[in-house]
């Protein structure tokens, strides 16, 4: 069996229900349950032996341990985090204590595992630890994209904790030979992603009539990966990536703001006739540091693992807004309670 992390989360859960479509191998599931962290992501799972859920911190070395001792599995994959940029502006401190402390936890208990293994055990055991692409920092127009070689310059506090967690990964490996990988993507979407994210806020901002508020001047370039496409990635590293390296994974679709939430709107029109979401475009006050430009070169995992997106832009954002249409009792669910003082928190009153 497999040990994920954070898998009640948006990519965490998709990966779990994406694993075990795909085989039989259980899952152990250790999340936090922050406001982030949500069960019905998993409903489909209620009556399934294959996922056990465990309500708890990646911080807590000794709950890691006996979970790691009682369930032995062969595999750790780590996506549990604090993952919203605008948050860790507001707040930093719950991103040091998870993001890099909790990491720290979580790598010293997978080692006083991994060292007390013998023979296959020991060799085929992989930790996967999920990064992201903003540890580079921002890019000017039309410079390369971002290699595994480029140097890190985490420019907020969100991607400065995911850039320390990656140096203790990478540490770990170089010091105690702990076979990890780590993957740096680019943004994701697709269904099961929290709103304060940028397609699903502005999916629900469209649905329920409000302004789509967009930072600054709207053109910020993302490079945007559907979310099936990185699930797929990290179990291609999992199987057959190589212990010490990190891969570098996007969706080839470099896109501004202001076009990416245009493009969303006329499909919401498509698919919901009548919804005229476009003309509710609004220009807000820019986020503190926003980084310019990210995009990803993703030629190493193609050519040395051989994986590479499945979906394009047109047909992934197709994909979610459906699923959003589809699922208005999750968005309904999430969006009420925390979410609506997260919203007058980080948007002023007048706008959203
Ligand atoms: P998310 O915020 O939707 O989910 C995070 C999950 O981690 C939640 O279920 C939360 O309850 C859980 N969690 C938080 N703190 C925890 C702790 N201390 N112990 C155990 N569980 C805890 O995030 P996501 O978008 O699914 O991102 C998953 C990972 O992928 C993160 O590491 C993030 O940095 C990385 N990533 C995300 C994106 C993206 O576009 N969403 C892009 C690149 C990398
Ligand atoms: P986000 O989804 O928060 O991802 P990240 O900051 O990790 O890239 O934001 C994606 C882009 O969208 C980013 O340039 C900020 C911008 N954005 C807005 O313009 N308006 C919004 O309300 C949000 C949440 C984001």
């Amino acid at each position: 069996m497999i040990l994920v992390t954070g898998g009640a989360g948006f990519i965490g859960a998709n990966f779990i229900l994406d694993w075990l479509d795909c085989s039989d191998e259980p899952v152990v599931n250790l999340d936090k349950l922050t406001y982030a962290g949500n069960l019905g992501n998993l409903a489909s799972l209620k009556r399934d032996s294959r996922h056990i859920f465990v309500r708890g911190d990646i911080g807590d070395r000794d709950l890691v341990l006996s979970l790691l001792n009682e369930h032995r599995p062969r595999a750790i994959v780590n996506f549990a985090a604090e993952s919203h940029v605008d948050r860790s502006i507001h707040g930093p401190a719950d991103f040091i204590a998870t993001n890099i402390v909790g990491t720290f936890a979580l790598l010293d208990a997978v080692r006083a595992y991994w060292t007390a293994l013998a023979g296959d055990e020991r060799t085929h055991f992989r930790f996967v630890h999920i990064s992201t692409d903003e540890v580079y920092g921002s890019l000017e127009p039309g410079a390369p994209s971002f290699a595994e070689t480029n140097s890190y310059a985490p420019n907020s506090p969100y991607s400065a904790s995911k850039a320390s967690a990656d140096h203790l990964v990478r540490a770990y490996h170089h010091t105690y030979g702990l076979p990890t990988l780590t993957t740096n993507c680019s943004n994701n979407y697709g269904p099961r992603q929290f709103p304060e994210k940028l397609i699903p806020l502005m999916l629900h901002n469209g649905l329920a009539g409000k302004p789509l508020p967009i930072y600054g001047d709207g053109g910020n370039v993302r490079d945007w990966l559907y979310v099936g496409d990185h699930c797929a990635a990290i179990r291609t590293v999992l199987e057959r990536g190589a212990p010490g390296e990190t891969y570098n994974v996007g969706g080839n679709a470099e896109i501004t703001n202001l076009n990416l939430v245009r493009t969303l709107c006329r499909v919401l029109g498509e698919l919901k006739p009548g919804c005229d979401a476009e003309s509710r475009i609004t220009f807000v006050r820019d986020r503190a540091g926003h980084d310019r430009r990210y995009a990803i070169d993703a030629s190493k995992i193609r050519r040395e693992l051989g994986w590479e997106p499945r979906e394009t832009f047109e047909s992934g954002i197709a994909r979610t807004v459906r699923w959003y249409l589809d699922n208005a009792a999750w968005l309904a669910a999430v969006t009420s309670g925390e979410y609506q003082k997260w919203i007058s928190l980080n948007y002023a009153a007048e706008v959203v």
